[in-house]
């Protein structure tokens, strides 16, 4: 995020009738501090989004080891019409993560009038850029862009009329620990309401070497997101984290069903971060993240005890991902 958003951004987003509702800047400092403070040393993956890691981010989509984004793209490409009929004419889409990506476009043009699109996302160079692009394209649809962690409080717009169909893409829900996942599914059934329907793209359980090869790319993208953190710490909070001196790793634990991320201290070393000093053992790991897979049935029943009930699943022909839709039960 930045502190204050450069004037072209603000421009493009006062067009686009924001709300901001973004993290404060030192969330980054504090959140550093805390999490190297700890035996177990970590930091939150939601800070791999800064600008450079969103477009990392975009870079790992379009790798040939991560099958997720466009197979993904394919279930919602070959089904789009079936959930446009499940989901009815005239919805309000509800995108969280307002991705640059051909998906939501799917959708909208699937979609029977669809009455509005909102977009939610932490970073505003994103949401701006995104929403932007949507409300080009599709003139006539209200767009409105929501500057917040959509995991957070807040009030949700509604800048159109009928029935609300979030769509949460991308297995984004696997970044979090399935009791968290569940608690974020029943905040947003609360805040969806009665009627309104979720769109959930889940990926599932799998063979170790796909899923390993996944998150350690050969071209070193994954590594570089994730180091990208340290750069991160240098860059915003004037840390002097030597980048060269700390590994990516990725590693599938199949009893739990996620794949672990860590940067590994390759040495004895020391790090300043704002002022504070940090030690890091050789072979010390820093959590950065954790990505967990589903059964298809454990994603039914997390989404049963969260309110919703399950209305379709689809998978593509290899079972790796999936895409279920889910009605707010009444
Ligand atoms: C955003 N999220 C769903 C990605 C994932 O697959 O867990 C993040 C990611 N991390 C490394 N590669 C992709």
């Amino acid at each position: 995020m930045f502190d204050v958003a450069p004037s072209a951004y603000r421009a493009l987003l006062g067009a686009l009738d924001l709300t901001d509702l973004g993290p404060r800047p030192d969330d980054f400092r504090a959140a550093v501090w805390a999490g190297l403070s700890g035996a177990r040393k970590a930091i939150p993956c939601r800070f791999l989004y800064d600008e450079r890691g969103s477009q990392l981010f975009d870079l790992i989509c379009d790798l040939p080891e991560y099958y997720p984004t466009r197979t993904e793209t394919g279930i919602l490409a070959r089904h789009a019409g079936e959930i446009a009929r499940a989901a009815g004419p005239d919805v309000q889409l509800v995108e969280l993560g307002s991705g640059a990506s051909v998906k939501v476009r799917l959708l909208l043009d699937a979609l029977e009038r669809p009455s509005a699109y909102v977009a939610i996302d932490i970073s505003a160079e994103h949401l701006a850029a995104a929403a932007a692009r949507i409300r080009a394209d599709y003139p006539g649809l209200a767009v409105q862009a929501v500057c917040a962690d959509y995991a957070e409080a807040f009030d949700l717009p509604e800048p159109g009329a009928g029935r609300r169909l979030a769509f949460y893409p991308g297995s984004t829900i696997g970044n979090m620990p399935p009791v968290e996942a569940r608690d974020f599914m029943a905040l947003w059934a609360r805040r969806l309401g009665p009627g309104s329907q979720m769109l959930v793209g889940v990926d599932l359980r799998k063979d170790r070497a796909v899923l390993e090869r996944a998150y350690d790319d050969s071209r070193g993208v994954t590594a570089a997101f994730s180091l990208n953190l340290l750069a991160r710490a240098n860059r915003e909070l004037g840390a002097d984290f030597d980048l060269d001196a700390f590994r990516h790793e990725a590693r599938y634990d199949e009893r739990r069903g996620r794949v672990e991320i860590h940067l590994r201290s390759l040495r004895d070393q020391t790090a300043s971060v704002g002022g504070r000093v940090f030690a890091f053992r050789d072979g010390e790991r820093i959590h950065v993240e954790d990505s967990w897979k589903y059964d298809l049935d454990d994603f039914r029943r997390l989404a049963t005890a969260a309110g919703y009930r399950t209305r379709r699943v689809w998978t593509d022909p290899a079972d790796l991902f999936s895409v279920h839709l889910l009605d707010v039960a009444e």
